[in-house]
């Protein structure tokens, strides 16, 4: 009998390793014949660990299971999908999942992670296979054709980007894979490098391909060690296979993956950074042009991608790019992993093509706040992204729409705050957060911040309330425009939108609550 488990890291977290070795000693107790295998989290994060059966009737999901559940568990035979107040039926049954558009998330749950025979049986190196046919130009013209833009955050098309690496004329080029992924709320890329690693492994190939470039590097952060564990395994289990190395699957092509693990800096997911760090410097912003697409890694043209615009790649290649841009809406094509996290009662991964409203995502998917209490801000695109308060819910998530609407959709995290927020509070964290992580490289940011962090104090203490206002303002102006990089450009938009949004919380007595 097999048994599905996940190793993701949120499972893991909630117990799943505990809870195997419950069942390995119950199977072994009951002398029943079991198998378990560590899958990825299909992304329904309330029930991890979700515990899945093979049965007749299909795989049968168990959730959230304990250690102490798993002695009434055999009771009620669910080797066998037997009746138990944990039982869920069949997880895509699950109207938080069936109500998904899962495109790069697919398999993400489903198979073993590090089986090529399973990642071959559920439609795995289609898309490769399809590239080992094509010219270069055709496989970067599939890819500007989908429409797909770049997921790290600025939404940069990505068939652009690879472009102009193809027209780059060089001995050596390179793939590397921003898989820093530091937003908070965020967590679409680790639970692919848990979950699905091929899925990256092959859309760099495909890159690789594409560009003439043989080598490649997958910069994962520091605190990702399961995934970057994971991530290794996928890589000597891809080369046993073939699928990477010299002469692939018999192509004559040649193509070589590494991981390396990040410095432990949030700039280092800044794209220049992350190329010092990998080439051995400590990370500092440099300054573009050129762009890392002319003269990159060691100085070669590069792509850097971030892994979701990679992990879309196979798709592409496999189904068309017409089928890639059939999602979506406007400029904004293709699906969006969103990742929904904070106060939050259903948190999880859900994927959706563009054009769904936050309260959609939030109210419909998320059951709203686990507190129960009303919804006071939702922060989109990670640290340096908007609060929106409650009345732009209706906004579209589209990277357009939510320019709009003042926010920006970043890496698609979704960070939901109750009424007990004080949002000055969260203000003078966005400032202290670019002080703390700071490059150092240009001045705005160095030093705006650490005097930005002073400003809102006296702010927040009531002294000359509307001076330290005005000069927030035009602090938060004055590092939009003169930063060198996003942390220093962006730090005026959770900063900014709090006081347009919250102002209340800005004009308090000190010490009062919200
Ligand atoms: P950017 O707008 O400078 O560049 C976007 C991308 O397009 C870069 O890779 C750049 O090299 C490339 N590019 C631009 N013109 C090109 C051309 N003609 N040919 C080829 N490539 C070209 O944005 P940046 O500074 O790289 O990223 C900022 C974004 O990062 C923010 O919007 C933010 O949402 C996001 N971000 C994401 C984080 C995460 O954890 N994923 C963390 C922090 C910020
Ligand atoms: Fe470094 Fe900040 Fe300047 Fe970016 S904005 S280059 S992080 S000092």
């Amino acid at each position: 009998i097999d048994l599905f488990i996940p190793m993701d890291a949120t499972a893991v977290a909630l117990g799943a390793d505990e809870v195997v070795e419950a069942i390995q000693l119950a199977a072994k107790k009951a002398k029943a014949d079991i198998r378990i295998v560590r899958t990825g989290s299909r992304g329904l994060f309330w029930l991890e660990p979700l515990v899945e059966v093979a049965t007749p009737e299909g795989r049968i999901g168990y959730g959230p299971v304990t250690p102490e559940d798993v002695e009434g568990l055999f009771a009620a035979s669910f080797l066998q999908g037997g009746a138990h107040k944990l039982r869920i039926g069949k997880p895509e049954d699950q109207p938080y999942l069936k109500k998904q558009q899962r495109v790069t998330f697919a398999r993400c749950g489903i198979t073993d992670p590090v089986s090529i025979p399973d990642y071959l049986a559920h439609g795995g190196y289609r898309g490769l296979k399809n590239a080992f046919g094509m010219e270069r130009a055709d496989i970067v013209k599939a890819v500007t054709e989908s429409g797909l833009r770049g997921r790290g955050g600025a939404g940069f098309p990505t068939g652009i980007k690879w472009q102009t690496v193809l027209k780059a004329e060089a001995d050596q080029k390179y793939i590397v894979c921003n898989a820093d992924e530091g937003d908070s709320g965020t967590f679409a890329d680790r639970m692919i490098m848990e979950g699905d690693p091929f899925l990256l492994i092959e859309g760099m190939t495909i890159a690789g391909l594409a560009v003439g470039a043989s080598k490649g590097y997958i910069y994962i952060r520091s605190e990702y060690p399961h995934a970057f564990a994971q991530m290794n395994r996928a890589i000597t289990a891809a080369k046993l296979a073939g699928y990477l190395g010299e002469n692939i699957q018999g192509s004559g092509k040649a193509f070589h993956l590494e991981t390396r693990l990040g410095a432990g800096a949030y700039i280092c997911g800044e794209e220049t950074s992350l190329l010092d760090s990998l080439e051995g410097k400590r990370g500092m912003v440099r300054a573009k042009p050129p762009l890392p697409a002319i003269k990159g890694l060691f100085g070669k043209p590069t792509i850097i991608n971030n892994l979701l615009s990679f992990a879309a790649v196979p798709t592409i290649l496999d189904q068309g790019a017409e089928y890639y841009r059939d999602f979506g809406m406007g400029r904004s094509r293709g699906t969006m992993p969103l990742q929904l996290a904070g106060n939050i009662k259903y948190g999880g991964l859900i994927e959706l093509a563009f054009g769904v409203t936050l309260r959609e995502v939030i109210e419909e998917f998320g059951g709203g706040t686990l507190s129960g209490r009303p919804i006071k801000a939702i922060q989109v695109g990670g640290p340096l992204g908007s609060y929106l308060p409650y009345s732009l819910i209706d906004t579209q998530i589209d990277y357009e729409a939510m320019a709009a609407a003042g926010g920006m959709l970043g890496h698609g995290g979704i960070v939901v705050f109750d009424d007990t927020v004080d949002m000055g509070a969260q203000a003078r964290f966005a400032m202290e957060f670019c002080a703390v992580e700071s490059c150092g490289k240009c001045t705005p940011c160095r030093i705006g911040s650490t005097r930005g962090v002073e400003v809102i104090d006296r702010i927040l203490a009531g002294t000359d309330r509307q001076k330290n206002l005005n000069l927030l303002n035009d602090l938060c102006d004055t590092m939009r425009d003169g930063s060198l990089c996003a942390l220093g450009g962006l730090t005026h938009m959770p900063v900014q939108s709090a006081v347009k949004h919250f102002g209340a919380d800005f004009n308090r007595p000190p010490g009062a609550s919200t």
